[in-house]
């Protein structure tokens, strides 16, 4: 029986967050909430967070805190998440993880475990242009090492798969900008709380997923 886990995934664009929230998800049976596939399925379905929320993702900007709080604060007081949950894209601001602080700790709760994954600018640059995704079910392929990226085509649910919007190289770098104004300082902030740990996000998918194994004494 596993401990309850309330972790989150730091890092930046394309440093692998989402591909080992999905493993870890899995393997600790506990959900991964992504803000950035929450908006992405509102933007699909046309809703009018969806519209709010493409205005500033399409550039590369964060949509506003007051936005994303509210949405990150509803799923959170879900009944799935009390066993634990993987926050992944969220916080990305302090003043997101200082509302987050004090969201858990009105559900008498509090973060276990900040995990940050290192990767520098230009392999990320390099790697978001091979990135296929799934429009229905969110999975993420890359074309280097997926045969079903080559193909097209979701293994899990079939539907076509597609390139992000914002992986054109101009927004890459634009969210790469973004992210070491209005992020990176949540390194610092997670340290000074004793809660960050980094891990390696160069190498292997795999070889990350091992070292995230290591760090919450997990066994393949
Ligand atoms: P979001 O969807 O969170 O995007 P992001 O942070 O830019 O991160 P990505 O999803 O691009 O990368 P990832 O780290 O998940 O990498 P992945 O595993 O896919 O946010 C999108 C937008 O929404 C933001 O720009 C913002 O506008 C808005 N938003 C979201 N949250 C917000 C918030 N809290 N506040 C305000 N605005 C918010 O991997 C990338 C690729 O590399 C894949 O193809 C994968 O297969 C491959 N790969 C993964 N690991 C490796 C590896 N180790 N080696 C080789 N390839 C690898
Ligand atoms: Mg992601």
């Amino acid at each position: 029986m596993q401990s309850i886990m309330r972790l989150v995934i730091l890092g930046a664009p394309g440093a692998g967050k989402g591909t080992q929230a999905v493993i870890l998800s899995k393997k600790l049976q506990i959900p991964h909430i992504s803000t950035g596939d929450i908006f992405r399925s509102n933007i699909k379905n046309e809703t009018p967070l969806g519209k709010l929320a493409k205005q500033y993702i399409d550039s590369g900007a964060l949509v506003p805190d007051e936005v994303t709080v509210g949405i990150v604060k509803d799923r959170l007081a879900e009944p799935d998440c009390i066993n634990g949950f993987i926050l992944d894209g969220f916080p990305r601001t302090i003043r997101q993880a200082e509302t987050l602080d004090r969201m858990l700790e009105e559900l008498g709760t509090k973060l276990d475990m900040v995990i940050d994954i290192e990767a520098g600018d230009d392999i990320i640059i390099k790697r978001l242009t091979g990135r296929r995704v799934c429009p229905e079910c969110t999975a993420i392929y890359h074309l280097r090492t997926s045969e079903t990226a080559r193909r097209g085509i979701c293994e899990k649910c079939g539907a076509k798969l597609i390139q992000r919007e914002d992986d054109s190289e101009e927004t890459v770098k634009n969210r790469l900008k973004t992210y070491h104004d209005q992020t990176e300082p949540l390194i610092s902030y997670y340290e000074g709380k004793g809660l960050l740990v980094r891990v390696g996000g160069e190498g292997s998918a795999a070889d990350t997923t091992a070292e995230i194994y290591q760090v919450l004494g997990l066994t393949e």
